[in-house]
């Protein structure tokens, strides 16, 4: 295992028993392979929507496509946080953000658009979904989420992968970063005015791509001469 581990957590995973905690150790990382898997499956089937969806008119409705597996870590530790049993099964049953993707859209509609072909997909379940951009958090967060279950094929087995997914646009995007830093500050005493900035900029935000899809219309109206 190559990756930064919490030891005291894997500790309490893993079997006493030698051999067994070998054999467990196996199957960690093959679960987590698996994982890794299910995050090319879904990122494959953006990549496919993208490219058929330029060749007929709409210009690239994706501009961009990051994906990370949560580590080992910090997966031993979200399950101790929320009062789990620290297990491979309890991975599999309890987390649903081990696979993350993210799908950053030009525009708002095309948000939308992606996210209906990818749960119209015959091999796709949709256990859940949120959509903070009809329904902003309260800081301003805007983004739409879903959990879906893809099925991984392997040598001699079928799979159903649970991974999270994430579209927004780029300017949510931006946003999101930038909020998300603001999280890991502990100096309480500028928090309120930066917190009511970040606010307001994210409703900015929103009216600025609103905006951007009336204006690329107008200009998808203009015949060419
Ligand atoms: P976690 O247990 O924190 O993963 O989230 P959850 O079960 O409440 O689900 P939710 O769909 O609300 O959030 C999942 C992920 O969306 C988070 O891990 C972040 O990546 C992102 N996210 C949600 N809310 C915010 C927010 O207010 N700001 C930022 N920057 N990101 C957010
Ligand atoms: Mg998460």
């Amino acid at each position: 295992m190559k990756e930064e581990i919490a030891v005291e957590l894997l500790d309490e995973l893993l079997p006493a028993d030698p051999e067994e905690r070998t054999k467990a150790l196996e199957d960690l990382d093959v679960l987590l392979m698996r994982y890794e898997s299910a995050i090319r499956e879904i990122r494959t089937k953006f990549e496919i929507l993208n490219d058929e969806l330029s060749l007929s008119g709409h210009q690239n409705p994706i501009a961009s496509i990051s994906s990370r597996r949560k580590t080992l870590s910090g997966i031993l530790e979200k399950l101790k946080r929320q009062g789990f049993p620290l297990t491979l099964e309890s991975i599999e049953e309890n987390l649903t953000d081990v696979a993350g993707i993210r799908i950053i859209c030009s525009f708002m509609d095309d948000i939308y658009k992606v996210a209906k072909m990818l749960q119209q997909q015959d091999d796709i379940t949709v256990l859940l979904v949120k959509d903070y951009i009809a329904k902003p958090k309260p800081n301003g967060y805007r983004s739409y989420h879903m959990i879906v279950e893809v099925p991984v094929f392997f040598s001699n087995e079928k799979k159903s992968m649970k991974v999270e997914v994430q579209i927004r646009t780029i300017a949510m995007d931006f946003w999101a970063n930038l909020e998300h830093r603001m999280r890991y500050k502990k100096d309480i005493e500028a928090a309120d005015e930066i917190i009511d900035e970040l606010k307001e900029c994210a409703d900015n935000i929103a009216a600025t791509d609103t905006k951007m899809m009336i204006i690329r219309e107008k200009i998808r109206a203009i015949k060419p001469n």
